[in-house]
């Protein structure tokens, strides 16, 4: 089955750059990238490509190669449908947030919605791929809403059919490009032969044949819950022993190093940091805690549930150990906040450390300036849910102490220091590896302090700026 025609549901952090991906080393297939957000698919066809709506290195290089080429973002969801032979289902899977599996399960809802639309606009056989991360069984799901009797005959009442397929991805963001363009393995689970050869050959144009597995459907889902689980476990694993570092006197660093050497270990996914964020880690474990309860399986619940415990627990820490340092009271203390993003090199904060850290310090009086060389202030009052307040507080003049716990952003990173009592590095962008900690000190309130949770600093030059420093999983700096 030659393919000539792609369209992907769902414009966001993986249809937009896998779809590049696919449109640049595919010229001879037209990838179409439909969303019903309008405002998002006006930034993908931005002239000014520093306006796309996601920041991922070496993104904005292949939209402009491709773009009204071989790719095209559009909203003309029942059009693209219609002419695709193949259609990626890219939308999200948040967690439920009422009902039935409230807090757990993931909401079905965007999914369900494109399988209607695609059930009735598409025509002749078209082949569906779950790129979405979805719990196992979905595309039973999917399937039946196929395979009801509306979507048997379209408009000419021409016999349409389908095959599903489960695609998923494993781009990590930051290095999205990379990941998709040099991919560990490509995941594909279907019962069609014809159908999963057809999928093949479009990452074959790239991607060697002995990476591309082929596996069941079913595999195929869990194993993309299975490898989020597994990576996110190894960070709540490893901040855990942070914690034991801290309390005597070891260094977390060093033994990161000792056991990444264990070849059966690996030395990626141990840094020690101020806990996992992003979009699918808690989701994609909570998914699985849902599962296993459904199976009446309590103890591997409960065994993938501590994971998500151990990481919310030690955001907290973080914000209390940070109270503690500055005398028990953070109370209209200026407090600089060096990173929003939930890691480097992206713009997305869903679920990022620094909201529920930056929220715990508002809490309790702080006043916090927030940068992050990519989240613009109105993201950062999105994610926190609480508008930037200071102007509002320099409108009360002297009654500052009457509104306490307060945020705004800034543009340069040095401003943030000037009054500051702790300059507290969230994310690990490169630029706060090279801060000037003299001139930080200069302008911080001393005795100041330096809490660096993504070890990114040079502990000798905070400290000879008189600057008090703690590094995460450090016991030497308690
Ligand atoms: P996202 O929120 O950035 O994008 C989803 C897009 O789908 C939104 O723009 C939304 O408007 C659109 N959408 C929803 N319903 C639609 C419909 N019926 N018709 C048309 N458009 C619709 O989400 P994302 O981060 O790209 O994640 C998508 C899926 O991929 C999720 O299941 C996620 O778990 C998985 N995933 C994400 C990543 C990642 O790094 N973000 C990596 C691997 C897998
Ligand atoms: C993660 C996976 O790495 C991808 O393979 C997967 O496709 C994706 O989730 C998904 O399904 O959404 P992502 O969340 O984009 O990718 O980024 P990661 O690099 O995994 O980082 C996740 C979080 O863990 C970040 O907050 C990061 O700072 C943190 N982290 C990562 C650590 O604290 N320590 C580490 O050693 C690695």
């Amino acid at each position: 089955m030659e393919i000539k025609n792609i369209c992907c549901i769902g414009a966001g952090y993986v249809g937009g750059p896998t779809m590049s991906v696919i449109a640049d080393k595919c010229p001879n297939i037209q990838v179409e990238v439909v969303d019903l957000d309008e405002s998002r698919i006006k930034k993908w066809n931005d002239d000014d490509l520093d306006n796309l709506p996601i920041y991922e290195p070496g993104l904005s290089e292949i939209v402009a190669r491709c773009r009204g080429k071989n790719l095209h973002f559009s909203t003309l969801i029942k059009e693209k449908i219609k002419t695709a032979d193949i259609i990626f289902i890219s939308v999200n899977t948040p967690t439920k947030k009422k009902g039935l599996g409230a807090g757990k399960a993931s909401d079905l809802k965007y999914v369900e919605a494109c399988a209607r639309q695609v059930s009735k606009y598409a025509e002749n056989h078209t082949i569906i791929v779950e790129k979405s991360t979805l719990p196992v069984k979905t595309a039973e799901v999917i399937k039946s809403i196929l395979e009801a009797p509306q979507s048997y005959e379209n408009e000419n009442k021409k016999r349409k059919s389908f095959d599903v397929l489960s695609n998923p991805e494993f781009l990590a963001e930051g290095t999205a490009i990379n990941d998709l363009v040099d991919p560990d393995r490509i995941l594909i689970g279907g019962e069609n032969d014809k159908a999963i050869e057809a999928l093949s050959n479009i990452y074959n144009q790239w991607v060697p044949r002995n990476k591309i597995l082929h596996t069941n459907i079913w595999s195929s889902e869990l194993a993309k819950l299975t490898a989020n689980a597994f990576l996110a476990q190894r960070i709540s694993s490893i901040n855990s022993i942070g914690v034991i570092c801290e309390a005597t006197g070891a260094d977390v660093r060093e033994v990161s190093r000792a056991i990444g050497l264990d070849s059966r270990i690996g030395s990626k996914f141990l840094h020690s940091g101020p806990g996992f964020g992003g979009s699918c880690f808690k989701k994609d474990i909570l998914n699985l805690v849902y599962l296993s309860n459904y199976f009446n399986l309590p103890e591997v619940a409960n065994f993938w549930e501590s994971v998500v415990h151990l990481n919310t627990w030690h955001q907290h820490r973080i914000s209390e150990l940070v109270v503690k340092k500055l005398f028990g009271t953070v109370s209209n203390k200026k407090i600089s906040i060096l990173g929003f993003a939930f890691k480097a090199n992206t713009n997305d904060t869903r679920e990022s450390a620094a909201i529920n850290i930056c929220k715990d310090l508002i809490e309790e009086g702080a006043e916090l300036i927030i940068h992050d060389p990519k989240v613009n202030n109105r993201e950062i009052a999105l994610a926190l849910g609480i508008e930037s307040n200071f102007s509002q507080k320099k409108i009360n003049g002297n009654n500052v102490s009457e509104i306490e716990g307060s945020w705004n952003s800034c543009e340069d990173f040095y401003d943030s220091f000037h009054n500051a009592d702790a300059a507290l590095i969230l994310t690990e962008w490169q630029e706060y590896s090279n801060i000037d900690w003299q001139i930080a000190s200069q302008r911080m309130r001393s005795p100041a302090w330096v809490f660096d949770s993504r070890s990114i600093v040079d502990p000798n030059e905070v400290k000879n700026a008189n600057l008090k420093l703690w590094r995460i999983g450090d016991g030497s700096t308690l």
